[in-house]
This record gives C-alpha cells, structure tokens and sequence, in this order.
C-alpha cells in the first residue's frame, strides 16, 4: 500500500491500493472510531460500488446509513446540502459519526461541506471514484458547493480524517472523464516538474495510474503544508482555472471541470506567450499533451460573456485577479492584474470570439 501523510489543521493519510475499497470499514473506523457511518454518493457510483463500501463498513461493526444524490455539477446546490443535513438530522447523527463520500470531486465537496458544518463538525472520509478527485479534489480539505453566480461560492476549509484511492474504481470511469482528471495531472506537472511532465508524454496515465496519483497528491501535499488557506503558495493549484471556471459558467456546465481547465490553462499560457512571459516552445508542448490526452485546447463563447463570467469567480481580490502563468514546464508564477485587464489577458489568451 502507498501511503502520503498530509500535515494540515488535521493530519491524515492518503493511502493508496487496488481493492482498498474492501478493506474500508475496517480503516475508517481506525481512522475516525465512529460507530455509525453515512454513504453519500451519486446515482452512477453508488450502483457500482456502494454495496461494498456498505458491506465493509457493517464488517467493522459500524452502523451504515446511504443517501444518494443526482449525478453531475448540477447537484452541487445548497438545495443538495440542505437535503444532507436534513438526512442526517432525521437519522440522529451526530458528531462523533462520519460522512463518507463515494464519488468524484462533486460529491467530495458537498459531502466535506455538510460534514463541516453539520452540529458544528463531524468526521468525514473521502473514497476519490474520479481520476480528477484522486490526484486533487479528496485531498486538501476545500469543500464547497455553487451558487446561481458562480461555482465554489459557499463552502469551508476541512480537512477529511482519511482518504482512501482504490484505483480500481478507476475503471468505469467514461474516456471523458479520465481525460478531465488527466488535465488536473497535467497541471501538476507544469506547475512543478519537468520530469513528470516527460513520463505523461512518454506512458499513458492508464498505465502508471498509482504513482501518477501519488505523485500529484505529494505535490498537493508540499502545497497545503505551506499555505493550507490560500493566501498565497496555494493559488497556484488555480493554474487553467480562473478562465476555465468561466468556460465552464458559459457553457451551463456542458463543458466539464477537467476540459475547461484544459482550455484555461491552453488560454493563459498563449496569452504568457503573447506578454513575452513563455516561450512558443513551452506552450507548443502544452498544447501537444492536452490533445495527446484527448483535452480540448478552445472553446467559443464570445470575449465579452467570458470576461463577465470570469469577474464572478471567487478569485478575485482588491479587485485584482491572480492569473497563474507559465514560465517553461515546471515553472509558474502568479500575476495580480487589474480587473479592467483580464479581459486583455483573455483576448491574448485567444479565449472567445
Ligand atoms: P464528478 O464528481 O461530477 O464526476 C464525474 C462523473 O463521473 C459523474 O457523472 C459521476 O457520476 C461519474 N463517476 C464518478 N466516478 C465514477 C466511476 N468510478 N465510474 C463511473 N462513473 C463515475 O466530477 P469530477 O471531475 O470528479 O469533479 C469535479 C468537481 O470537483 C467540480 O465541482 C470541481 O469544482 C471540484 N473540484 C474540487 C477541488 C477541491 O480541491 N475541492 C479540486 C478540483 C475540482
Ligand atoms: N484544487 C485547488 C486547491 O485545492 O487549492
């Protein structure tokens, strides 16, 4: 078993292991010593492995619990949340009891969210079913879900008590989805490391999948350990996203987490190229490993419904934006440009008609 402790306001392991999901009972009651434990999934995962998490869960003795929310970016609502807490106010929960979250970066976020707040704070464990949640989203502790405006608008800093990646989960997952996670990996690696950037070029995610994960959650790791808030060093882990999360906004979310962060990070660094921050050769290897992993590098919305897009997002500060900008592959640094700017940035970015 892998394993990378996170040092954080809580401490906890992310262990790493094909047919971990088996041996889950036995770890998260470890883990948290809760006897009773709710499964909150989605309407995809839970059919597929929900009955074993269930299974290994009441093997350790604990009491289980299921609630099962639609699948999709659409659910993360505070209507959602609501309906979770109501959930586990009706089956007399409390604090010392855990929230597990089966499922990807949505189902991850609401589930932190409700475990944060619900009677001040409860423990919660994270189960990643997504590439995307696995190498980013289960770790670090930020829980979130969206308003109308904007995505990630309300939610919390807090940390799970364990994280538990089985990557044989991994293999249900749509080629679309594996692709979303890939453009998270790939922003690892161009955030911080010319080495991990080769061996995505020269083998498939697929087939170094565990130390591709373990790889991107030390990484992670490095980051929250410095700058757990993100008041600083932690922006980084935004690189493709200021302009990805309005691609995602224009598109009514047709355009998933992972691709929009593809074309964001596309966007910034030939708009780096354009401002004589990045060379054309930096960003002609970008551009060949996003469409290596099937990542689209464009999209079509018009510069004026993206710039609006973007000024919703909650990354802005003072009124500056903090764009995160390649340098070479490896390298980032962040830039604070004036509001009245992005939209330059963007246009140089080749983002929207
Ligand atoms: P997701 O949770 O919507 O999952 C994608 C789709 O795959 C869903 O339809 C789901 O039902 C399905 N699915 C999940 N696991 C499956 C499996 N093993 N087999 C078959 N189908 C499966 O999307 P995601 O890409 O995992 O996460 C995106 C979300 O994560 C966004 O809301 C984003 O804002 C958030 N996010 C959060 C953080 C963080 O640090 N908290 C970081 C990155 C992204
Ligand atoms: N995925 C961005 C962060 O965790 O900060």
């Amino acid at each position: 078993m892998k394993k990378v402790h996170i040092s954080a306001s809580r401490d906890y392991d992310v262990l790493v292991e094909w047919g971990l999901l088996d041996r889950s009972g036995e770890l998260i009651k470890e883990a948290t010593g809760s006897k009773k434990a709710a499964i909150i999934s989605g309407d995809i995962v839970f059919p597929l492995y929900g009955e074993r998490l269930k299974r290994s869960l009441e093997a350790a003795g604990m009491e289980t619990e299921v609630f099962v929310l639609p699948h999709g970016e659409q659910s993360k609502t505070l209507a959602n949340y609501g309906n979770i807490l109501e959930f586990l106010s009706r089956k007399h929960f409390g604090r010392s009891d855990v929230l597990v979250a089966l499922g990807g970066g949505v189902t991850g976020d609401i589930t932190g969210f409700a475990a944060s707040t619900y009677q001040r704070g409860m423990n919660f464990v994270q189960v990643p079913t997504t590439l995307l949640a696995a190498v980013d989203s289960s770790v670090g502790g930020k829980t979130a879900v969206d308003l109308p405006a904007g995505k990630n608008q309300v939610g919390s800093f807090y940390q799970p008590a364990l994280v538990l990646c089985d990557p044989e989960l991994l293999a249900t997952l749509p080629e679309e989805e594996f692709a979303c996670g890939c453009a998270e990996v790939i922003k690892y690696a161009v955030l911080g490391s010319r080495d991990f950037f080769d061996r995505l070029k020269a083998l498939p995610v697929s087939q170094q999948i565990e130390d591709v994960i373990c790889t991107c959650v030390e990484m992670k790791r490095d980051v929250v350990a410095q700058d757990e808030y993100d008041r600083g060093l932690r922006q980084l882990l935004n690189l493709g996203h200021s302009f990805g999360h309005a691609v995602e906004a224009c598109s009514h979310f047709t355009v998933l987490h992972g691709q929009a962060v593809a074309i964001g990070m596309a966007a910034i660094t030939r708009a780096a190229v354009a401002k004589g921050l990045c060379s054309e050769k930096t960003l002609a290897e970008l551009l060949e490993l996003l469409e290596q992993y099937g990542l689209p590098v464009r999209c079509e919305y018009s510069l004026d419904e993206m710039y609006a897009a973007s000024l919703l997002d909650k990354k802005l500060t003072g009124g500056m934006m903090h764009l995160i900008v390649p340098e070479e592959i490896g390298r980032c640094r962040i830039v604070a440009v004036a509001t009245e700017d992005v939209k330059s940035w963007m246009e140089a970015g080749g983002i929207g008609r």
